[in-house]
């Protein structure tokens, strides 16, 4: 158990005077201030473990970075030699399955907050903050995607330069055109290791400072008096206990990611032939599959950009002080309607034979 200055109880002599001179340096103790006890429920934690997901794939990242090479002439290839030794092959697939894992347990954690209610006043930053993390998540299964540079990835970077194309003067930094002397692909490679990682670190810095300062939402449970009342007399535990839940979860995940990663490695396809489309997109990006057959390229802009608009206006729409899910009944079958909407889409996707789009991408 930990005193509550976040000093390891039971130490003595010299184990307590080196606790004391490393606090007095490195302010540890100021670690240990007081969440309420509901913060430690897995639900809660779901963020942090979202992070933890984020840090490993930095780590297997950077490990990756080091043999990968992003020029279009010997992009595939690259890869090919790290997917050769059994170590690299191991890096890669951690890195392929924890990107799933981070996108499902970053989706999570928006449902868990949508659930609860904490996009509500006074969270609404916190909220805003997470829909630029959404979509900085988005960019970045994008760009990786791209990378490996086989077909399914030649044909994820033909759509990335018809968007440019569609988004005329915002699409510009999109576009092959944008300059002669650097590829696209690798500056589609410095976006996802530098670019869009450094943009993220800095977003969920001021999210999690949003969240020590605004703190934790209430357990959501019963009329706003009886929120109100039950935070005032919860339970507090130091902040370390909590992120020691956060540890044990993403230690889990890392078990989970390997098992995955010995099971079905990441595999990569024959190099890709340019103006074909033959593939699908990974599974995230699936829903949008359908809706591309239906309604042309447009549709991949307009649906994510109706997704994003929805989460923006939402804090501003719901401005009751209903927290309870059982009391915000319209909201959360609104929620239902969209979850359903993207699982069918996803299955669809996944079922339908590929079609090619490649006479409308010109
Ligand atoms: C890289 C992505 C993200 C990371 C690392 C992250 C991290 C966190 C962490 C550590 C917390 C503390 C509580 C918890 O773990 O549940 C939190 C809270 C919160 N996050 Fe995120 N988040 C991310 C994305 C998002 C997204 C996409 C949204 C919604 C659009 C969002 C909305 C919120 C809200 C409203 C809270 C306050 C929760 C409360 O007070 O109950 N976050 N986030």
């Amino acid at each position: 158990m930990d005193l509550p200055s976040g000093e390891p109880a039971g130490r003595t002599g010299t184990a307590r005077r080196t606790w004391e001179w490393i606090d007095q340096r490195f302010g540890l103790s100021a670690l240990a201030y007081p969440v309420p006890q509901h913060a430690n429920a897995l639900a809660y934690t779901l963020g942090g473990v979202t992070l933890g997901a984020f840090l490993l794939l930095v780590a297997t990242g950077i490990y990756l970075a080091q043999l990968y090479d992003p020029t279009p002439t010997a992009a595939h290839s690259s890869i090919v030699d790290i997917t050769e030794s059994s170590f690299g092959s191991l890096v890669r697939s951690l890195h392929f399955w924890l990107s799933s894992i981070f996108i499902v347990t970053l989706t999570l954690h928006l449902l868990r907050t949508f659930a609860t209610a904490a996009y509500k006043a006074p969270r609404e930053g916190i909220w805003l903050s997470g829909t630029v993390l959404f979509l900085l998540a988005g960019g970045l299964l994008f760009t990786g995607t791209i990378l490996k540079w086989d077909q399914e990835a030649q044909e994820a970077f033909g759509h990335n330069v018809e968007i440019a194309d569609l988004l005329g003067i915002f699409g510009f930094w999109f576009s092959p055109e944008f300059t002669d002397s650097v590829s696209l692909l690798i500056r589609t490679y410095v976006a996802h290791v530098s670019i869009l990682p450094l943009l993220l670190g800095g977003v969920v810095g001021v999210h999690l400072l949003l969240v020590k300062r605004l703190k934790i939402s209430p357990l959501a449970s019963g009329t706003p008096d009886e929120i109100d009342r039950r935070a005032r007399d919860e339970v507090q535990l130091p902040f370390t206990t909590h992120l020691a839940r956060i540890a044990y979860w993403t230690l889990l995940v890392l078990g989970i990611a390997l098992v995955l990663s010995a099971l079905r490695p990441a595999g990569i396809g024959p190099e890709g032939v340019e103006g074909i489309e033959i593939t699908k997109p990974p599974w995230y990006f699936l829903w949008l599959y359908p809706l591309e057959n239906w309604f042309g390229l447009d549709s991949l802009v307009v649906a994510p950009a109706l997704l994003v608009a929805g989460l923006v206006l939402l804090p501003f729409l719901d401005r009751s002080r209903e927290r309870d899910p059982r009391r915000r009944r319209s909201w959360i079958a609104l929620a239902v309607l969209v979850v359903l909407a993207w699982a069918v889409l996803t299955v669809y996707g996944y079922v339908t034979v590929p079609v090619s789009h490649v006479e409308e991408m010109g």
